[in-house]
């Protein structure tokens, strides 16, 4: 079994890792062998989207595939330098000397386009009115709804990346990991993303509490 990396975390500004968290841990623990054959002879960009604490970017670069180039974005300045910081508190860099960047961003949007080969993300997923607005000051307490809220259905922000998968992904290679809550209708999703031709499969589920999680595989 992997060991899950330690974190420094203030837990006011930040995610704290959860039951979603470590379900992308035991998502990577269980598909590593198909992923490291994936990349096989080649130096995959893994881009997690959201990383928070940087505990699920960590944990790939330690354990999965630690030959590759890591952008971890999040719209959280403060989870940007603690997903930075986690990674030098593992010492994945002297072990794994490869690039790891963190960036402020909106979802992918400094990324280039058709760049990323492995795409993890664990979205703000709990259904509410709306998206939060991102808060002016870095002090605002309320950066951690909007590590939380997703809009209608939980999906606003999902469906952002869903709708936008075929201009983020590497053309053929691209691999897309996403996490859903049973009350995204992850079922619906699935038959939408095949109906514009992804591969969709259901690699992991898990009850959670009164939350049923899963994550789904998006592949062309
Ligand atoms: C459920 S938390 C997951 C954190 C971490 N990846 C984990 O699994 O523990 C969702 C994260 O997405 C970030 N986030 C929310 N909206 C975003 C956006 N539009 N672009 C980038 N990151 C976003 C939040 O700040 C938060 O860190």
């Amino acid at each position: 079994m992997f060991e899950t990396p330690l974190t420094n975390i203030d837990y006011d500004k930040v995610y704290e890792p959860a039951e979603d968290s470590f379900l992308l841990l035991d998502c990577f623990e269980q598909e590593y062998q198909s992923i490291q054959q994936r990349f096989t002879g080649r130096v995959p960009v893994v881009t997690e989207i959201g990383t928070g604490s940087g505990i699920v970017t960590c944990f790939i670069k330690q354990n999965i595939l630690p030959h590759s180039i890591f952008f971890a974005t999040d719209i959280n300045p403060t989870s940007c330098s603690t997903a930075a910081e986690t990674i030098k508190l593992n010492d994945t860099h002297e072990t794994h000397p490869f690039t790891f960047t963190a960036m402020q961003m909106n979802l992918t949007s400094a990324v280039r386009s058709n760049k990323i080969d492995l795409l993890v993300f664990n979205p703000p997923y709990v259904p509410a009115e709306n998206v939060p607005e991102i808060p002016k000051d870095l002090d605002d307490s309320s950066w951690l709804d909007l590590a939380l809220l997703g809009g209608q259905d939980g999906m606003m922000t999902t469906w952002e990346v869903l709708n936008n998968l075929e201009n983020i992904l590497t053309p053929e290679i691209g691999i897309a990991y996403i996490l859903f809550c049973a009350r995204n209708k992850p079922d619906q999703v699935a038959e939408t993303m095949k109906a514009r031709g992804w591969k969709v499969d259901v690699v992991i589920h898990r009850k959670a509490g009164w939350e049923v999680l899963s994550i789904l595989l998006f592949q062309k």
